[in-house]
């Protein structure tokens, strides 16, 4: 894997994909102040920790030098409107699991095929990436239909543990490689 520069900026008609730092912290404890968003991600904790979310977003800039994480604040007219990111990246810097989220008022326009589409882009061709996890809980329809339109392959459903539900949930798990 070829270690992007942190300037890195991704463009798709109506969006800006910037590298997310600490300054996108506040944004992003409104943003999953929404239990709809939490509720569907496995590892966030409702209601949120402004604490715990300024220490995270701090942590990107070095999740991104050492080939952890990339993670992207997503933008609409210079405002952020979600995060989408390739994190879990495997040793040998070939595999990464890709997320997103966005605030509600955005859902249902097109705007996370969109940035997901760039993303993909971006990770099978400079980031060298040669296959993406993904996954969603059973009853995240939005989820479902977004990783099919990408190609995404379903490969198996699994129980994980969901902090913001307080319970497991079953999860679908895809994979799509590089072609
Ligand atoms: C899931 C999420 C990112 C989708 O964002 P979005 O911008 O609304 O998605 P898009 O508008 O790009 O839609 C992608 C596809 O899903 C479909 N879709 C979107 N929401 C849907 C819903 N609630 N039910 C069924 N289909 C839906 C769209 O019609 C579109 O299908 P198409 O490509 O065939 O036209 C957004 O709902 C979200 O942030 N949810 C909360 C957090 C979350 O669930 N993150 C993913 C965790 S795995």
């Amino acid at each position: 894997m070829t270690l992007p520069p942190r300037s890195t900026l991704l463009t798709t008609p109506r969006l800006t994909l910037r590298p997310s730092d600490g300054g996108d912290a506040a944004r992003a404890f409104e943003i999953r102040s929404d239990p709809a968003v939490s509720r569907m991600l496995s590892l966030a904790r409702f209601p949120p920790d402004r604490g715990e979310t300024a220490d995270w977003f701090a942590d990107h800039a070095r999740e991104w030098a050492k080939g952890l994480a990339f993670r992207f604040a997503i933008a609409r007219h210079d405002r952020m409107i979600g995060l989408i990111d390739l994190d879990d990246v495997s040793v040998d810097g070939r595999e990464a699991e890709i997320g997103v989220w966005l605030e509600q008022a955005c859902w249902g326009r097109g705007y996370a095929g969109e940035a997901a589409r760039a993303v993909v882009d971006w990770a099978f061709g400079p980031l060298g990436l040669t296959r993406i996890r993904a996954g969603h809980a059973q009853d995240n329809a939005g989820s479902a239909r977004l990783v099919q339109a990408l190609g995404f392959r379903h490969v198996g459903d699994v129980a994980v543990p969901s902090r913001s539900r307080g319970e497991d949930v079953l999860q679908r798990r895809y994979v799509l490689h590089r072609s």
